[in-house]
């Protein structure tokens, strides 16, 4: 049995290549899969990345793992950042030749294509963004939603936003009905359901500057992981994907911030990252703390304790719980 490194009241975090990890799992167990892997950078981060050339060779051990282990209404998430072709203001085609692989070879769905919008990305690569201005800021990631059958569990009521001033103005006064240019016919019933439903693009910084674990890693000297993504990714995945008690996977963890949202949301979680420094660091996470300085999360915890969820009572690991091993 693998052994973990730490474990929580939801979930266990294992330091492991998460290829030979998933093999241990039993099939159809996990209701998601929420990762960013290393992607195919030209200037690679310390923990290596795969080149452009051999990512998808690389990358399609693990996603025939991934697909094994989904449950049959499950979604795999993949966040992944796009990358430039050495030495040219071209981009590489890299992460959707990996999007085409995954479902032409590996038999996922396109669910839907998300993108991450982060307004505080850094100018790059200087060299055409900064220097000769022929290129703009490269600031969003494509999240590439995937199911192993044409039909996901999914809830968008689960991830409702807040109305627009405007829309509330309309809840409020109502609205003379019309046909609009594009031939949609307006009634003037205007329902409160409880707050809009959002499009596909998430909007949110990355910058966690004064957050827990990164005070954390201050205070110990640790160096905090380079290439985290923001909680309110997988908060809001986990929310519009599954139901507390559900169990939930991130194998190229990294910091562990897919476990944190996991907690934070009641699912159950297994974390899995070669290096045990950086998911060690990742205790720091479920340390008890006020989250500060972080609007987008704050939202997000006031949207799942304002829609009610679905589903039985929360089931938590239990102390020393094999769950899915065979
Ligand atoms: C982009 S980072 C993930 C960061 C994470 N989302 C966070 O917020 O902290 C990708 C991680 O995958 C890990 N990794 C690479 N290959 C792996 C493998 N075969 N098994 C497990 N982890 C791996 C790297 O060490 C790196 O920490």
């Amino acid at each position: 049995m693998n052994e973990y490194l730490y474990e929580t009241s939801f979930g266990k975090a294992y330091v492991d290549d998460s290829l030979k990890f998933m093999s241990t799992l039993t099939t159809g167990g996990v209701n998601l899969i929420m990762t960013s892997p290393p992607y195919a950078l030209h200037f690679k981060k310390e923990y290596g990345n795969a080149d452009q050339g051999d990512y998808i060779k690389w990358f399609m051990p693990f996603a025939a793992e991934m697909h094994r282990i989904l449950a049959d209404d499950g979604s795999f998430v993949l966040d992944i950042g796009g990358a430039w072709t050495p030495g040219r203001p071209t981009r590489s085609l890299y992460h959707f030749e990996l999007l085409i692989a995954l479902c032409k070879e590996a038999g996922f769905h396109l669910a839907q294509e998300f993108f991450w919008y982060n307004p505080a990305k850094l100018p790059s690569p200087a060299e055409w963004v900064n220097v000769r201005k022929n290129r703009v800021k490269d600031s969003v990631e494509c999240v590439w939603w995937l199911s192993k059958s044409s039909w996901p569990k999914a809830d968008n009521q689960k991830v409702l936003q807040e109305y627009s001033p405007d829309m509330k103005r309309l809840l409020k006064r109502g609205y003379t009905a019309k046909v609009r240019p594009s031939g949609h016919i307006i009634t003037k019933k205007f329902i409160d359901r409880g707050g809009s439903i959002p499009g596909n693009i998430i909007i949110c910084g990355n910058n966690d500057a004064n957050g827990h674990y990164l005070e954390r890693c201050k205070e110990t000297g640790v160096k905090p992981h380079p290439a985290r993504f923001p909680i309110q990714l997988p908060l809001f995945f986990i929310r519009f994907l599954t139901d507390p008690g559900d169990l939930v996977i991130d194998p190229f963890a990294g910091s562990n911030t897919t476990g944190e949202a996991c907690e934070e949301l009641e699912r159950k979680w297994i974390a899995v990252e070669l290096n045990s420094e950086y998911l060690d660091a990742g205790r720091y996470r479920f340390e008890p703390h006020e989250r500060q300085n972080d609007e987008g999360a704050e939202r997000e915890r006031d949207q799942a304790e304002a829609v009610p969820t679905r589903g039985g009572k929360n089931r938590r690991f239990k102390k020393g719980e094999p769950l899915l091993f065979d």
